[in-house]
């Protein structure tokens, strides 16, 4: 497994700014996977051994945090709230739209590999129920329409992409 030239400035620029380091492991993970596409059991050894810790810690770090994965999903991936705030304002009926729309369940991958779908516990946006995140975007005040929306613009980047 090779990380990029990027990830390791990165990664040595924190290790060397952070006071533990314990304390770069979460944004290593993210770095990492936004390389791999997902945490691969090489890399969670990697990072065990870079950062003196154990495998198991290292994953109950990634359980706890849904940003984080093990397993492959797809390039854009929803997270749709439906804790409080955002179940009050809609959450569970745009979580429904979404499953509708893009034909997948909880923790599904389209068949092109371009959406993921997950429901999750509040993502900080309870302001502007119901929200989701895509990646690293958030979107607010969604309602279905505007949840067709949001998708539609990532499938567009794609074919921008695909016919430059
Ligand atoms: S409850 Fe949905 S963002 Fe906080």
């Amino acid at each position: 497994m090779k990380l990029s030239d990027q990830f390791e400035q990165r990664f040595h620029a924190m290790i060397n700014h952070y006071p533990t380091k314990r304390s770069v492991l979460v944004p290593s993970l993210l770095y990492a996977q936004d390389e791999l596409g997902y945490l691969t059991d090489e890399l969670i050894a990697e990072m065990a051994q870079r950062l003196d810790l154990t495998d198991l810690e290292i994953r109950n770090v990634i359980s706890y945090y849904s940003m984080l994965t093990t397993q492959p999903r797809g390039k854009f991936n929803v997270q749709v709230c439906t804790n409080i705030a955002c179940m009050l304002r809609g959450g569970e009926e745009i979580l429904d739209h979404c499953k509708r729309k893009l034909g997948i369940g909880h923790k599904g991958t389209t068949r092109d590999g371009l959406f993921s779908l997950e429901e999750v516990e509040c993502i900080g946006a309870c302001s502007w129920a119901p929200a989701a995140q895509v990646n690293y975007d958030f979107h607010e005040n969604l309602t279905p329409e505007r949840m067709n929306e949001v998708l539609q613009d990532y499938r567009r980047k794609v074919h921008q992409q695909e016919n430059c």
